[in-house]
């Protein structure tokens, strides 16, 4: 089965990219033993600084060649320094004495030069810069079932190479009324580039758009459920407009607000290493069932 590909994203930041990527792969790959790489492809490196300790963070940051922003270097610069198995860091989190938490999470890590990445990619009109991502890549990722790309907060350049390589993609979502706009804002954006790249990649064709996630829900009155009732909605009608794909999904459950959350992060390993009696672990255990079922259907 080759690996599928799915890019976390929403050009609105602060919904759970990162938190879903990490915490969703982590489940993934410790309760179902599957072998998942997480892509950092966010110049603010979140996945990369959760999932690593101090010591490799510094090492990455000396050495930008073993990160995603030199594959899009590469291209720019007709130079080959990117090397995937010199760039993966096997077995995320590491205990520490150096052990993998999780032996089948792997992690390619972000630099901050990312930021660079997108002005030079701009700038490159000449030729598809949206393939590259996918052209040093996809050779890699069969030893994978999961690949899941954790994007920056906008849809421009490196986003766009991520929307070109994805089969799927997912959008973490807090429910409010600015969100629910800018869920529809977002969806035709995506199907804009869809309809522009299909001509490399027929694929793109159909809509792409396979799940949302709704994080930080919290129980307080009926206004959560008000905003998830009218995301269902929006879901449904962007589904017979052909702008999301017919099986398009809220997965479930929606992951509650949690404190542990923040501090899983400082600590640098995901909840359900952190302390697996959190709410959220237990939300992220009982998504990755559903998640495992709905794209089961694709
Ligand atoms: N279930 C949760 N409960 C409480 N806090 C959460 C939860 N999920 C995420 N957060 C917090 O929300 C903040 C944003 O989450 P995250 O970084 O995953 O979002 P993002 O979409 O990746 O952000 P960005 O757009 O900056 O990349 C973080 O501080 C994270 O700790
Ligand atoms: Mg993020």
């Amino acid at each position: 089965m080759p690996a599928k590909i799915i890019a976390f994203i929403n050009f609105k930041g602060g919904v759970g990219k990162t938190s879903n990527v990490v915490n969703l792969g982590a489940v993934l790959a410790r309760t179902y033993h599957k072998r998942v790489l997480i892509v950092d492809l966010d110049a603010q490196c979140n996945a990369t600084f959760w999932l690593l300790g101090h010591a490799e963070r510094q090492r990455l940051e000396d050495e930008p060649q073993k990160t995603t922003s030199q594959i899009f270097r590469d291209h720019v610069n007709g130079t080959r320094f990117f090397d995937f198995d010199e760039a993966v860091i096997r077995g995320v989190p590491r205990s520490p004495a150096g052990n993998p938490h999780i032996p089948t999470l792997d992690l390619l890590g972000a630099h901050v030069d990312l930021l660079e990445t997108e002005d030079i990619l701009g700038a490159r009109t000449l030729q598809p810069y949206f393939t590259f991502l996918e052209k040093t890549l996809k050779p890699h990722t069969q030893a994978y079932d999961y690949v899941f790309l954790d994007c920056p907060p906008n849809i421009y350049n490196v986003s766009k190479n991520a929307l070109f390589f994805a089969d799927h993609y997912v959008i973490p979502y807090v429910p409010d009324f600015l969100s629910l706009s800018g869920f529809r804002v977002f969806a035709r954006v995506v199907k804009r580039f869809q309809d522009q790249a299909s001509g490399y990649k027929p694929k793109l064709a159909r809509p792409l758009i396979a799940a949302a996630i709704i994080n930080r829900y919290k129980n307080v009155g009926n206004v959560f459920d008000q905003a998830i009732n009218q995301l269902k909605l929006e879901v449904g009608d962007l589904r017979s407009k052909g702008l999301i794909h017919q099986k398009a999904a809220i997965l479930n459950p929606p992951i509650r607000d949690c404190s542990r959350m923040a501090s899983c992060s400082d600590s640098h390993l995901p909840v359900i290493i952190h302390d697996e009696n959190a709410i959220s672990s237990q939300d992220y255990e009982d998504m990755a069932t559903d998640f495992l079922a709905h794209f089961a259907q694709f």
